[in-house]
């Protein structure tokens, strides 16, 4: 598909890496694609960033019809920018789209527009260690209309932020607070889509650990309230006698990528690993019996992120003595040194960009 270009006549300063942070700065430019029933997608546009014009009844703003992916580029010590696995990223935009009626995007054509706009952008690649080009598509029903329906119109847009760490801890273990009265997502849900509203929903609970000291939430399951899920904004592994267990895929929690890449580095190295259900009477024993060893959460934006401390109903437990654990240390190295090409990519799991 054709792109037209229009360039940004005031482009911006690359901030400096120290105040990067998360999703604060954006670059000079964003891409977007129109869809219509008659049309399909039609109008694909590098355009500089700024405000998006939107008819008031906007599906998005008044039914929430919106989801997003997020991916991230790196660069390399020669230079190169590199994707990680953004084919997963698109075939998991497409199936939130066919959970809330949403446009598909075929895949050819997504994987096509996206490193043609990162190649356009790649300059905004940050190359101080730990710091990356965070990459946000999204897509939301455009109908300018207020009835409830799968919309006949949508816009799809691709904004890049070039970031360093998500957490102010960095590497350094982050505190949870688990969560046992809002839930998130239940099965048939669109927990396992990566939607707006699951984030909207989110927050209450977020305020609260926040306002208690705490980085971020850890469900448990809507429906028992017994079960582990995922944390806010990443999946979450643990160490449990000399095994790593992970909450099984049951429809509820988002199918992480990095998710996906830990179970498949640590099952190549012959790690005992378990995708199942964990209940927190589960882990509350193997936290009183020191048989919890580890804990982590994993994301794109968050990494590889130790878990220090869990609070459950006022009650404070300590993990590994709040210093990262052997398994997290070695998965944040493993997976940071293929995304970053320090490490071979044996797995072939890096997209270089075009210069
Ligand atoms: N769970 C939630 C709720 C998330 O927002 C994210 C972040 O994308 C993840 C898990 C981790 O997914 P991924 O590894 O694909 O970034
Ligand atoms: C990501 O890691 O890409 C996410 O989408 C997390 C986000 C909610 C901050």
């Amino acid at each position: 598909m054709e792109i037209k270009i229009t360039r940004n006549p005031n482009p911006g300063v690359k901030p400096e890496p120290s105040v990067l942070g998360f999703g604060k700065y954006f670059t000079d430019h964003m891409f977007m694609m129109d869809y219509s029933a008659e049309e399909g997608w039609h109008d694909a546009r590098i355009v500089p960033f700024g405000p998006l014009m939107l008819h008031p009844a906007c599906t998005a703003l008044h039914y929430g019809s919106e989801i997003f992916e997020g991916l991230k580029a790196y660069r390399r010590a020669d230079g190169k920018v590199q994707l990680f696995r953004p084919i997963e990223n698109i075939r998991r935009m497409n199936r939130s789209a066919e959970r809330l009626c949403l446009p598909t995007v075929p895949e050819e054509l997504a994987m096509e527009v996206l490193t043609k706009f990162i190649s356009f952008e790649q300059d905004w690649t940050p190359s101080a260690p730990g710091t990356s080009l965070y990459i946000r598509p999204f897509m939301f029903g455009n109908d300018e209309t207020l009835g409830v329906h799968a919309v006949k119109h949508a816009t799809f847009v691709i904004i890049t932020s070039p970031v360093g760490s998500y957490y102010k801890e960095g590497i350094n273990p982050v505190k949870i607070m688990i969560e046992a009265d809002d839930v998130r997502a239940v099965r048939g849900g669109t927990g396992e889509a990566k939607c707006g509203g699951n984030y909207a929903a989110s927050n209450r609970a977020g305020e609260k650990a926040e306002k208690a000291g705490y980085s971020q939430v850890l469900w448990l399951d809507g429906v028992e309230r017994k079960y582990i899920e995922e944390v806010g904004a990443m999946n979450v592994m643990f160490k449990i006698d000399g095994e790593v267990v992970t909450p099984a895929l049951l429809g509820s929690i988002l199918p992480g990528i990095t998710r996906k890449s830990c179970l498949e580095l640590l099952r190549a190295e012959g790690y005992r690993v378990s995708e199942r259900r964990l209940s927190i009477d589960e882990l509350a024993k193997a936290l009183e019996e020191g048989k919890l060893e580890e804990a982590w959460g994993c994301g794109t934006a968050a990494v590889i992120s130790p878990i220090g401390e869990l609070c459950y109903m006022g009650k404070k437990y300590t993990i590994n003595n709040g210093e990262i654990g052997e398994v997290t240390a070695h998965l944040y190295n493993s997976l940071t040194g293929i995304q970053w090409g320090t490490l071979p990519d044996t797995y072939g799991w890096t997209l270089p960009i075009e210069d």
